[in-house]
């Protein structure tokens, strides 16, 4: 079972208390990451007695962990309280199928209030290098370092996706993010890398090129362009998945819009026989 489904059953079982220390555990992530009874009873108004209850129920659920030093937050914890959060917030209803399993995330498709699919993306980045971790270093520390990479590459995500956010329409509109979840617009396309025939392979291209070159004037190379990032409908194209984005003032940057144009330029050439000039491209999204 995933953490996330696992999360899902779990919701259901904890009561206001529980949900109470979560969310002192989720808030102070970002400063301390290993919480003593007292500090977690001075935060969350309950007693010390009443604190140790519930915890040994958190425990036992596996969405706290616990050390000689204090007590720790799991992946599943924090995936329960942004449950949680998603729920009392009226945000989403229900939680359908998981529709993608990229390389760094969980993609859920969930329906709002409203009766609308979004996307939900919960992080999972760095899921195997993380095992590492865990087996060579404390379980507690490791896991609070990976729930906040998670937490920072949602906010990147979502951030850039908010900056993009009117310069065109082919990157996917974010509703909202807390913790390591980015909830999105839901794009009925197919991806690339599944479209076995496009009418005008070519404009489609030139779509992909157009829309690369609005972010990079507008700051930003994707980074990660591939035919698994980009979703195709009739001759619409989408570009997702931007949380590794590049400035285009840093040292790395050339070298990786060289690469995201090559990418593109070979699967065109490969699968549809389009062929185009790397280097003419680059200058034509540069504007040199
Ligand atoms: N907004 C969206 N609408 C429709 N499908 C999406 C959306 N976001 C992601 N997906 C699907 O989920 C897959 C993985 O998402 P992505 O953002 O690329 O995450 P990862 O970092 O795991 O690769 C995509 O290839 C796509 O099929
Ligand atoms: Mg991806």
């Amino acid at each position: 079972m995933s953490s996330f489904s696992k999360a899902g059953h779990l919701v259901s079982l904890l009561n206001k208390s529980d949900i109470k220390i979560l969310k002192v555990f989720a808030s102070s992530l970002k400063n301390r990451q290993i919480l003593t009874l007292s500090t977690l009873s001075q935060y969350s108004n309950l007693s010390q007695s009443l604190v140790e209850h519930h915890l040994q129920r958190l425990v036992k659920f596996g969405l706290i962990g616990k050390s000689n030093i204090g007590y720790t937050l799991l992946v599943t914890g924090l995936d329960t309280y942004v449950l949680k959060i998603l729920s009392n917030r009226n945000l989403i209803t229900s939680i359908g199928p998981q529709i993608g399993i990229g390389k760094e995330a969980e993609i859920y498709i969930a329906r709002d209030s409203l009766g609308e699919d979004k996307i939900l993306k919960m992080f999972r980045l760095g899921r195997s290098s993380f095992k590492q971790i865990k087996r060579k270093r404390d379980i507690n520390t490791a896991t609070s370092s990976w729930l906040l990479l998670n937490i920072e590459t949602a906010k990147k995500e979502y951030d850039i996706l908010m900056y993009l956010r009117n310069s065109s329409t082919s990157f996917p509109n974010p509703q909202c993010r807390s913790f390591h979840w980015i909830l999105m617009e839901r794009i009925y396309s197919t991806r690339l890398s599944d479209a076995e025939h496009l009418d005008y392979p070519q404009f489609v291209l030139e779509k992909i090129i157009n829309n690369v070159r609005i972010p990079y004037h507008k700051g930003y190379s994707h980074g990660d362009l591939n035919e698994y990032n980009i979703l195709v409908n009739n001759d619409n194209i989408f570009i997702l998945d931007w949380p590794q984005a590049v400035k285009v003032d840093t040292i790395n940057a050339d070298a990786s819009l060289t690469r995201d144009v090559t990418n593109i330029l070979k699967f065109f050439s490969r699968k549809f026989g389009v062929e185009r000039d790397i280097q003419n491209t680059i200058n034509i999204i540069k504007g040199v």
